[in-house]
């Protein structure tokens, strides 16, 4: 802050306005200097109130257009004519920062005068460091005070199947989720981190049986999540070749109960017409019944032979009731899981406060609902299960649901509804976000929905949460990736995969693996930005395809390109080795190239862009922000004089003097700080060397 009040003291801005209805911070944004200034004289100007100004000065898309402008309409103010206005104020507009305002039809644009503003943005980012841009106000109860309570939230995400692959949609919900927890610690929350794993189900009672099969203690060890999935995919291919004399049985069902009951059948496409109803006839009635039984008499055999699937149900059900003997592989198989998820979210970054789980869901708490939508007539009884007809209760979209299996075990929905009120009594918290992929849009939409119809204390808390949805990702030719084709099996090994991958684009340049001190971690800190960066390349809600050879690239806007970026100036600061202190003291009216010019108006802009990033929640915002500002950096180093076309301007290697290259090392130090800040935003980890 002392160096903002010194030089602006030289300018004759002292203090820095202030407003009691603004939260400026022009001690961590520089460009709050400027919206200081112009609040002020635009309220001299046009006595519109302070807070009106403040919303209604903008980013510009570019900065061609502006470092800020107006959009005078949003002033509100009556009498004058917009575009009159416009001119009126661009007339009288004056201050020793700013140039002097044009007006473009009822716009006011605001252009930073170059030297002032470089000598405010660099010293204010090498001080911050790593702090620069990230505006810690923003998670407090009370935005105006610094002493109040920091909000609570708790950020849902990844939530693995236990047994079940780890997926390329678990994978984005790790990346998306740990994601959010930065961004919402950086934005001064108390952030945690839930793992909902689904350990919890009949298909814990398959996995047994697989594992007694074919299960082998030793790869249990080596890689829990790819051995338990392979045993999974063995029981499971046995299972569905003893349930095979019911698959016919259960088609014809279905048929001859679509044919009795036509509103089932799909209303026919526009143009099209509808088919004739089929009569339901006493003979297909009887034909049903038949079908019925036949069903349930197969059943019986089965469970006489008794198969895998009835052993399972049998299992679980002992597992449900608590006893010790059923439960101890399973606890073993969770245990070991837990391990193995620990190490390879440590490789992406990501840390979970804790593993919670449908296991973990409490009976009690289910009855609890359960009571409750029975009283308040939401649930209803439907042959000997409980479901909600949403369509009922105002949201005819949702359809109707179970709540209750006949057996009365619960169910995926059941818990989530529990769970949400339990987590709620340990954690306290003020936000809650899953992050669930878009294939459960309406899942997460009927748990909302039933919260809210349950009323308080259930209603309050669901207001409270929030869904992050996001698109599917897809193999290189845009296909459905899946475990029977072997595209994925569990995510150690798509690391691993990927990991490789970089490791042999590296070895392409010989000379410069060479002094890669270790290659191997390198390779995975790459191929991991290599994963993210293409996973953040798009809005949250399109899906992409997951494509190795595009992502690993070091050029076009991938991750190996940003850690590039990075280790290029961390190559130069060793190079020059100018001590920090120095840097933040160097005369930045040296700077005078366009191009340098340009990129200290980008830096400036960081904390903006963490503010809408804020706002979005898209990562995308801040990759956007990355590239279009390591594409400026590098246009630096080219950087050509117009008196002499020969030399760069720029380069710090051939800089005339001393002064002038402490000045440039300051804007690129500068860069990479702003580039390593978004980089650990995104959970990457940037690297010094590659
Ligand atoms: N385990 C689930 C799956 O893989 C995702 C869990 C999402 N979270 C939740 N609260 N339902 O499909």
């Amino acid at each position: 802050m002392e160096h903002i009040t010194a030089e602006l003291q030289q300018l004759g801005i002292s203090p820095i306005p202030t407003f009691s209805d603004v939260q400026l911070h022009p001690d961590l944004n520089p460009v709050d200097v400027y919206r200081a200034v112009i609040i002020e004289q635009l309220h001299t100007i046009t006595g519109a109130e302070p807070q009106i100004i403040n919303n209604a000065v903008q980013w510009t898309q570019d900065l061609k257009h502006g470092d800020l402008m107006l959009p005078v309409p949003a002033l509100r103010l009556k009498g004058k004519k917009p575009d009159e206005l416009a001119k009126e104020i661009a007339e009288k507009f004056d201050s020793p920062l700013i140039e002097k305002p044009s007006a473009d039809k009822t716009f006011v644009r605001f252009f930073f005068k170059p030297e002032p503003y470089a000598k405010l943005v660099l010293p204010s980012i090498l001080k911050q460091k790593h702090d620069y841009g990230f505006n810690t106000y923003l998670g407090l109860e009370d935005q105006s005070n610094p002493s109040s309570r920091k909000q609570r939230i708790i950020v849902e995400y990844s939530s693995p199947n236990i047994a079940k692959e780890f997926h390329t949609g678990h994978l984005r919900s790790t990346i998306i989720g740990g994601f959010l927890v930065k961004l919402f610690s950086r934005a001064g929350w108390e952030a945690y981190s839930l793992n909902y794993l689904g350990d919890w189900g009949k298909q814990y009672g398959v996995l047994t049986q697989g594992f007694e099969k074919y299960g082998s203690e030793e790869e249990l060890e080596k890689d829990p999540v790819k051995h338990l999935n392979e045993v999974y995919v063995k029981i499971n291919q046995d299972n569905s070749k003893e349930q095979e004399p019911l698959k016919p049985l259960i088609k014809k069902k279905e048929d001859l109960e679509k044919a009795k009951n036509p509103a089932k059948i799909p209303k026919p496409a526009k143009g099209e017409k509808a088919e004739p109803l089929p009569e339901w006839t006493e003979e297909k009635e009887k034909e049903l019944q038949q079908v019925e039984a036949d069903i349930e008499k197969v059943k019986e055999d089965l469970v006489a032979i008794p198969s895998i699937d009835e052993k399972a149900r049998q299992f679980f059900a002992r597992m449900y009731k608590g006893d010790p003997s059923a439960l101890k592989d399973w606890q073993r198989f969770r245990d070991l899981s837990i391990k193995a998820y620990i190490d390879m979210y440590a490789r992406l970054n990501i840390h979970f406060d804790e593993y919670g789980g449908e296991s973990t869901v409490k009976e009690e708490k289910m009855e609890k609902a359960a009571e409750v939508l029975q009283r308040k007539n939401i649930s209803e009884d439907s042959k000997g299960a409980v479901i909600v007809d949403l369509s009922k209760h105002g949201a005819p979209k949702l359809g109707k649901t179970l709540v209750k299996k006949r057996d009365g075990t619960s169910l995926y929905l059941t818990r989530d509804i529990a769970a949400n009120f339990e987590r709620y009594e340990k954690y306290n918290f003020d936000k809650m976000i899953y992050v669930i992929a878009s294939q459960q849009d309406v899942h997460v939409a009927q748990f909302f929905k039933i919260l809210e119809l349950m009323g308080s204390p259930y209603s309050d808390i669901v207001a409270k949460c929030e869904h992050i949805t996001f698109g599917m990702v897809k193999d290189p030719k845009g296909q459905t990736m899946s475990t029977r084709k072997g595209t994925v099996v569990s995510l150690a090994d798509s690391l691993d995969a990927s990991k490789e991958f970089m490791h042999d684009v590296m070895r392409k340049n010989q000379d410069k693996y060479d002094q890669v001190a270790n290659p191997e971690a390198t390779a995975d800190i790459l191929a991991i930005s290599a994963i993210m960066v293409q996973d953040y390349s798009g809005k949250r809600i399109n899906g992409y395809n997951f494509d190795m050879e595009k992502m690993t690239s070091f050029e076009g806007d991938t991750g190996p390109y940003l850690q590039y970026s990075h280790a290029r100036v961390c190559s130069m600061e060793r190079k020059t080795a100018i001590p920090a202190s120095e840097l933040v003291t160097a005369d930045m009216s040296l700077i005078t190239a366009k191009e340098g010019i340009e990129l200290v108006r980008l830096l400036a802009t960081w904390p903006d862009v963490f503010l809408n990033t804020y706002k979005t929640r898209e990562p995308v915002t801040v990759l956007t922000y990355l590239f279009k500002m390591t594409h400026q950096l590098s246009s630096c180093y080219d950087a050509k004089d117009t008196s002499n076309k020969n030399a760069k301007t720029m380069s710090v290697m051939y800089a005339d003097s001393p002064e002038k290259k402490a000045a440039l090392m300051a804007l690129y130090a500068s860069a990479r700080q702003v580039l390593s800040n978004g980089m650990t935003l995104l959970g990457l980890t940037p690297v010094e060397r590659m």
